[in-house]
């Protein structure tokens, strides 16, 4: 009736940003990411109790806040006759802060709660679940190179290489750590309402998804690199051209992305991808990871630093 499990978060190189669906919460467009490794949540659920509704503690402190999704998201896989749990996560990275936090929690919850429910689905079926709660959390469910794709009435997801065939590294530059003003579901249907670049971004995504894909397959980091940054640059463009506008970024963000270009002019293979939050991704080859690394921790406004390479998916650690 106790089980804990543990998830990183995701990084796409290939956006999701718009809904098909917004009731079964069906991204728009496929997207690929990366899992990584050194960015953990822990979640722990709790079934055998007497509460009178669901507890959710979030590094120790109650969080009522998040409590809707999280009882949604166990409503969904459970069914609403479930007992009320008491759920407790742990993690060690900022939340709500464009660092992924949604995908770690929601894939670590499905998969500690239907370990405490001594259910057994598969990776693909507790995937759809996570990623009706949060779109990107369906990903986190798998490690290494993963695609979701958005062909017919659900989703779908395949793992595209695992995280030893190809060990990239990520360094995450913490501009802010302060929660984002507009959540990533209102922002989307803002951009769907009201961006002029909203129907493009969906016509042009299978050209994307098609290049990144090759280039994972050749293990061609330059042609990585040029797709990831032109496809978060162009999925940013459609949040400022949105009314009202959606701007992420923090000047610190800006400068960032000088230093990586900066980087790149010096020979270095790194490439950048911000996701809706200010803090900027920059992916490389190990060789190239400390110099990454101490140049953005001394780009002005960088508040922190976080290296990882590349992870498994989601896995059940404990169960009593
Ligand atoms: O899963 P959500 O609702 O947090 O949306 C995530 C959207 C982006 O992070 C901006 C892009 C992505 O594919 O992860």
């Amino acid at each position: 009736m106790r089980a804990t499990a543990i998830a990183q978060p995701n990084i796409a190189l290939i956006k999701y940003w718009g809904k098909r669906d917004v009731v079964r919460n069906l991204p728009a467009v496929g997207s690929i990411s990366i899992t990584l490794s050194e960015l953990q949540t822990q979640m722990s659920v709790d079934l055998d109790t007497d509460l009178p509704g669901d507890v959710l503690l979030v590094n120790g402190g109650e969080e009522p806040r998040f409590l809707p999704r999280i009882s949604a998201c166990l409503n969904d896989l459970l069914g609403e006759q479930r007992s009320f749990a008491r759920i407790s996560s742990h993690s060690n990275f900022p939340m709500a802060a464009g660092l992924a936090s949604s995908a770690s929690a929601f894939s670590a919850l499905t998969m500690a709660a239907a370990g405490a429910a001594d259910l057994s689905l598969s990776t693909r079926e507790l995937a759809r679940i996570a990623g009706r709660a949060s779109g990107s959390a369906a990903r986190s469910l798998y490690g290494g190179f993963v695609e979701l794709k958005n062909d017919g009435d659900s989703i779908e997801l395949e793992s595209l290489m695992d995280a030893e065939s190809w060990p990239l590294q990520v360094v995450l530059a913490i501009t802010d750590t302060g929660r984002k003003e507009t959540g990533s579901t209102e922002a989307m249907e803002i951009s769907r309402k009201t961006s002029p670049f909203y129907d493009d971004w969906i016509v042009r995504q299978a050209t994307d998804l098609d290049a990144a894909r090759t280039a994972i397959e050749q293990r061609d980091f330059a042609g990585l690199a040029a797709i990831a940054e032109h496809n978060c640059l162009k999925m940013h463009s459609i949040m400022w051209a949105s009314r009202p506008p959606i701007v992420y970024w923090k000047a610190a963000t800006m400068r960032c992305l000088q230093t990586v270009r900066r980087l790149q002019g010096e020979g270095r293979s790194v490439f950048f991808t911000i996701d809706a939050g200010p803090q900027v991704k920059a992916v490389c080859l190990p060789e190239d990871t400390e110099v990454v690394r101490e140049a953005l921790s001394t780009t002005p406004g960088v508040k922190q630093v976080m290296t990882s390479g590349l992870g498994a998916g989601a896995r059940l650690v404990k169960k009593t």
